[in-house]
């Protein structure tokens, strides 16, 4: 987010890649794409790339980290060194400590982990091509990939990133518009409750831009959970046939 570049993002009322302000990328979904584990997805989101995977709930060991009212809801996010334009080194990083303890928290937020006393569910997000919104991705297919292992939830997350680009307010910022735009607001919401289970910002907005960004994040989140609703009854349909 450095808002200084020579880079035009907007020409003629249309952003970079064609779209308009309040457009998402194209979105595709899969659940149950890794038989080896309990629960998992795949999503398409623009140029991103997420594979997310859920293992457990099981034991948690070692013993003293287990909670008897409840289970510890885990999530581990992690960026190949492939999925980015210069290498990224293996392993976690400050900012993958970070993505993966929000990721947690939110998900924690929904799961029913009372249920599951002593228990672990972790939950693992693979950015295996990253073009901007990574967090909003990996949250998305993270929900859908505990759905598909049948873990009761309160309601899936949906996630989105709103944020200003040349003065303007825009919808779900690709990898430019993340890089030399103004403002970047990833937020995630639980829609059947309408509350918030993620709100970050990274740059600066006025009052009225800020309402404005939430307001368009939250519009955006709320297609998202369609299309994640869609995938999930799809794949229902094809188990039953
Ligand atoms: O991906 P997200 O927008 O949630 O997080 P970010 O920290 O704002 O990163 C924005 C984008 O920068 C990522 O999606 C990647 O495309 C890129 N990035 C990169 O090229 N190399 C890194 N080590 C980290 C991020």
């Amino acid at each position: 987010m450095s808002g200084k570049s020579n880079v035009v993002l907007i020409k003629d009322g249309k952003r970079l890649d064609g779209r308009k302000f309040d457009e998402l990328r194209d979105i595709k979904m899969e659940v149950g794409v890794l038989p080896r584990a309990q629960g998992s997805s795949y999503l398409e989101w623009g140029k991103n790339k997420v594979m997310a995977g859920v293992y457990g709930p099981r034991k948690l060991h070692p013993m003293f980290l287990q909670n008897p009212t409840k289970a510890l809801v885990r999530c581990v996010y992690n960026m190949a060194p492939f999925s980015v334009e210069d290498r990224k080194r293996p392993g976690p990083d400050r900012r993958s400590v970070e993505i993966s303890k929000i990721c947690s928290e939110a998900l924690d937020s929904v799961v029913l982990s009372e249920r599951f006393p002593n228990a672990v569910i972790d939950i693992f997000v693979e950015i295996l091509q990253a073009d901007a919104g990574t967090r909003c991705a990996g949250l998305t297919a993270a929900s859908m990939a505990l759905a598909d292992a049948g873990i009761p939830m309160k309601d899936l997350i949906a996630s989105c990133a709103a944020g200003k680009v040349e003065g303007e307010i825009v919808l779900d910022l690709m990898k430019e518009e993340d890089n030399y735009g103004e403002c970047d607001l990833p937020i995630a919401i639980i829609p059947r409750k309408k509350e918030f289970a993620l709100l970050q910002m990274d740059g600066k907005l006025s009052r009225q831009e800020y309402s404005k960004a939430l307001n368009l994040a939250m519009d955006g989140c709320l297609k998202v959970y369609e299309i994640q609703k869609q995938t999930l009854i799809d794949s229902a349909k094809v188990e039953a046939n």
